[in-house]
């Protein structure tokens, strides 16, 4: 553990990091692909016959080459984006709608995986079903398949919940919708940084994931598309890049992933992403998993024998490292600003771009406060919370 914390110099502040279901930490490797590109071999991609432009390409495609073996999937499959908000707008936006055709999706999800779909909805008279989750954030199987029939497009859900850290029943999802043809899109923002996740056992058709929550730059993501929907729909933004021909009153598209990559993408950023996969790989999922378990379980038994509450599965071994909780009687945002006044914790608090679930569901309209771990995060960040915790509500 104490090799990972020097690979993340922002940890010398004494920085107690406890956000990075936000974004996470970028270790030192990651940094240092992003500083080559621009030092030694900076050019633009697939355009230049020259070294350099070479060079910075093959670098490109295999950093599409790390994330895909990350996720147990195909090069080609994998298409570089912004961030997860942009990949799930991707397919919503490039999807053809019909009036008649129904969405389905959760009250648990982020606005990225729930927004989309609602102006989907308005615009082509699309019904989006919503199911409910229980309180914890698990959910009935029975409630997917009332509501999924011949007429559902696609099924939007997340793998893990950003506020609750609860793991949907992906599997089970995907056979419910496929059974009624309907494609399943996973938004992993939550999972693909912490799981181990095969894309192919799960079976989903898109999934999408943000490169700045494991390790990745800023500015980076990643959209999954399966191979046999690369036809399915036609990328919503074109320009350079995304053809292999124009005429003057038409044009054929080039392969994936390029035809989903309009215009110049974040070449830096993405060689990064890959260092950051390779990062990810090299420590291991299931030690990442274990690790953030064992905190996990540390953090929600210390929450609760200091009287707050905590929401979410309480049992560690149904959830990732993200533990949401509420100091009796203090507004979130206020334990917030105390915990980083008091002992330099940094912990989010609010609503977590997550309002129907805190509206609906858990029915606190001024959120929560969440702590989140990654690899780097240590039982002593978990000592330090809960004693000052313990100062701030004595
Ligand atoms: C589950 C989930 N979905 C989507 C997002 C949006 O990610 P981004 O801001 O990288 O687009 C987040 C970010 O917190 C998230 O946790």
């Amino acid at each position: 553990m104490n090799d990972i914390r020097k690979d993340f110099p922002i940890l010398e502040t004494g920085v107690v990091y406890l956000d990075s279901a936000a974004t996470s930490l970028r270790p030192r490797q990651v940094v240092d692909a992003e500083r080559e590109y621009y030092e030694v071999y900076n050019a633009n991609i697939e355009r230049g016959v020259y070294e350099l432009s070479e060079r910075a390409s093959e670098e490109y495609e295999l950093a599409h080459e790390k994330v895909a073996k990350l996720l147990g999937v195909k090069r080609e499959e994998i298409v570089f984006t912004k961030n997860t908000t942009e990949a799930i707008n991707l397919i919503a936006l490039g999807l053809e709608w019909e009036n008649g055709d129904n969405i389905v999706t959760t009250l648990v999800e982020h606005h990225s995986n729930y927004l989309p779909w609602l102006r989907i909805g308005e615009r082509y008279g699309v019904e989006v079903r919503k199911v409910r989750p229980k309180e914890d954030g698990t959910f009935e199987l029975s409630d997917f398949e009332k509501v999924i029939d011949e007429k559902t497009k696609i099924v939007a859900v997340n793998h893990v919940s950003n506020v609750l850290g609860t793991v949907s029943p992906l599997e089970e999802i995907v056979e419910i919708a496929h059974k009624k043809g309907a494609l399943v899109l996973a938004d992993g923002a939550q999972s693909a940084p912490h799981l181990k996740v095969n894309l192919k056992e799960i079976g989903v058709d898109f999934f999408a994931a943000s490169g700045h929550k494991m390790l990745g730059p800023t500015g980076t993501g990643v959209l999954y598309i399966k191979e046999d929907h690369f036809d399915l729909f036609h990328p919503p933004f074109l320009g350079g890049g995304v053809i292999e021909a124009v005429y003057e009153d038409s044009y054929t598209l080039t392969h994936p992933f390029e035809r989903f990559e309009a215009g110049t993408p974040n070449i830096a950023g993405g060689i990064g992403l890959g260092v950051a996969a390779e990062y990810l790989m090299k420590v291991g999922l299931e030690r990442i998993e274990e690790h953030e378990r064992k905190l996990t379980g540390m953090l929600i038994e210390g929450l609760l024998s200091l009287g707050a509450t905590v929401f979410g599965p309480h049992d560690p071994e149904k959830k990732t490292g993200v533990v949401p909780f509420e100091v009796p009687g203090m507004p979130p945002h206020q334990v917030a600003m105390l915990l980083w006044e008091m002992g330099k914790i940094a912990v989010r608090s609010g609503l977590h771009c997550a309002h129907p679930l805190h509206r609906y569901i858990l029915k606190r309209d001024r959120g929560t406060v969440r702590a989140s771990f990654y690899l780097y995060s240590t039982e002593e960040d978990v000592e330090v919370l809960l004693s000052t915790l313990k100062d701030l509500m004595g």
